[in-house]
């Protein structure tokens, strides 16, 4: 269930949901998709309400697309940056957030360096939290709108075969992936050098391997993660070059496949590195779906623990 303190619904972790939360979560989301598609891309459901987009790390989709998906729900919205507030003079995140949510926030919509900031923030606000992601720990919404992008694209998401590439360690969309993958009942394959590997990964229910032309070959979903440069040292493996002979879409890669799967990147892509350029025009659909899908889901999430009507 979606975590609950104090009256207030969060959304924290996918492993605070069951497999039922996450498929009502997509069949909601499938609902809010059609809204879209309506001349006026509105519902009341959260009419009076109001979120603030807390984002303390940069980000485009995720931030947009809560924005977006908060305003189609009728919510007002506040936008809060770094750089232009008192975080910027040495106010810490606490006595940030009770000032924000003093003016009369409903929810609170956080992406921070730090993992666990978001349940840290359940203790100091009197409002729902939703995680837009924290530090290396987990990306819910990310990981719900990919299970909704495949479940769109093959129909089904049991048996699935997905094969996750890249950078696991440092890695919070993996993560969200994994448990959410295996919560359904998909299969999962991580693909990366043990150096970027964590230890007791398989724990977690994916196996592992080393090679990407023997995931290629068994994977009906390759998921391509970015090489996170601004968290990875390169001492992780010899080279850019040679990450992207072991481990990227190479069109060499791509063309040699007679059964191609679904290629899916979380963004933001690093063309030539974990995808060829090319490759990367050619799956664009499926990377712009994603995204598409990212509004619908976040819908969803907002109206789940905001408990709005919709109308
Ligand atoms: N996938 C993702 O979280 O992208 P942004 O960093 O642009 O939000």
């Amino acid at each position: 269930m979606i975590t609950e303190t104090n009256g207030h619904r969060h959304l924290l972790s996918i492993t605070d949901l069951e497999k039922e939360d996450i498929l009502s979560l997509l069949d909601s989301a499938r609902s809010f998709a059609e809204v879209a598609t309506r001349p006026v891309k509105k519902v009341p459901a959260l009419r009076g309400q109001t979120i603030v987009n807390l984002f303390l790390e940069p980000s485009t989709r995720t931030r947009m697309s809560f924005e977006l998906a908060a305003k189609r729900l009728s919510a007002d919205v506040i936008n809060f940056s770094t750089g232009t507030s008192s975080l910027s003079k040495g106010e810490s995140l606490k006595d940030t957030a009770k000032t924000i949510v003093a003016m009369g926030m409903d929810a609170v919509v956080i992406r921070h360096k730090s993992a666990g900031a978001p349940h840290m923030l359940t203790k100091w606000v009197d409002c729902s939290v939703v995680n837009a992601g924290d530090g290396m720990h987990e990306h819910p919404t990310q990981a719900l709108l990919d299970l909704y992008a495949m479940r769109e694209w093959l129909g089904r998401l049991e048996g699935l075969k997905v094969a996750i590439v890249g950078d696991i360690d440092h890695s919070r969309v993996a993560r969200s992936n994994i448990h959410a993958l295996v919560k359904v009942g998909a299969e999962v394959l991580l693909v990366a050098p043990r150096s970027l590997l964590p230890e007791g990964i398989e724990e977690m229910g994916a196996s592992t391997t080393g090679s990407l032309d023997e995931a290629l070959e068994w994977c009906d979903v390759l998921y391509l993660l970015r090489i996170q440069l601004e968290r990875v040292e390169e001492s992780r493996f010899p080279s850019l070059r040679e990450y992207t002979l072991q481990y990227g879409l190479t069109q060499t890669r791509w063309s040699r496949l007679k059964r191609k799967p679904l290629v899916m990147h979380p963004g933001p892509m690093n063309r030539g590195v974990e995808i060829a350029s090319d490759v990367a025009d050619e799956v664009e659909s499926v990377i712009t779906g994603q995204v598409a899908a990212g509004v619908a889901v976040r819908m969803a999430v907002l109206y789940e623990v905001l408990g709005g009507s919709y109308g």
